[in-house]
């Protein structure tokens, strides 16, 4: 079983950006988690290739680059120049979503599925084969600072239920509404990687509030 927390850019202070990455850098956090939003496939703009590419020019730990926007295919060569290691897409995103995993891999990243709330694990299982990572959105993807939607925790259980049986090494992400009460939960249900975003940036000590979510 595998502990890997990934702080949420999202909610770091974009005036002081160096601060905040060297915090994560010298933390006990895993990779960096950064989210991209296209006003289109949700309700939200957040940044694009140039944040990416400087977040990579000081991150010492793997960008986890999360694309919460329409037809995703256009712009996989591009997070992969701007220093993306982890890219995912969202299922509700792809129409061929096998060549999407397969040219993501080819690309020489790792190879990441998300679903929405509304969607069942389900309908990964003739996928999960082509993916490292599933990442379960326990929010509606959009914001930070949601409340986690609790229903997520059946869809670990289950989610973890089909790798096993499949024999593969596909890890599970969990994004949204993370924090030191739920954490412990999220581990024993069989997620791999925590993302938080508001539990890290908005504590008042937030090494330690990474410390406490990878030891939860
Ligand atoms: C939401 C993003 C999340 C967000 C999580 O759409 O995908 O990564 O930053 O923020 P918290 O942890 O505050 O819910
Ligand atoms: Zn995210």
């Amino acid at each position: 079983m595998n502990r890997l927390v990934a702080p949420s850019l999202l909610s770091a202070d974009f005036g002081n950006l160096d601060k905040d990455i060297e915090m994560v850098n010298s933390s006990q956090a895993d990779w960096f988690h950064l989210d991209i939003m296209d006003g289109v496939f949700v309700p939200n703009i957040s940044f694009g290739f140039p944040v990416v590419a400087q977040v990579k020019r000081m991150a010492q730990k793997p960008l986890d680059v999360h694309l919460m926007i329409v037809d995703p295919d256009r712009y996989l060569e591009k997070f992969k120049e701007a220093g993306a290691d982890v890219l995912t897409v969202h299922y509700e995103a792809c129409n061929h979503l096998h060549r999407t995993l397969s040219q993501i891999r080819a690309l020489g990243m790792k190879a990441g599925v998300s679903i929405n709330p509304h969607t069942s694990v389900e309908v990964l299982n003739d996928i999960l084969e082509e993916a490292d990572l599933v990442l379960i959105m326990s929010v509606n993807p959009g914001f930070g600072g949601q409340k986690f939607i609790k229903n997520s925790i059946q869809k670990i259980t289950r989610l973890k239920e089909m790798i096993t049986q499949k024999g593969c090494k596909t890890l599970i992400e969990v994004d949204g509404g993370v924090d030191a009460n739920n954490a412990a939960a999220l581990y024993a249900a069989g997620a791999d990687v925590l993302v938080a975003g508001n539990a890290v940036f908005k504590a008042e000590n937030p090494t330690k509030a990474i410390e406490i979510l990878k030891n939860a």
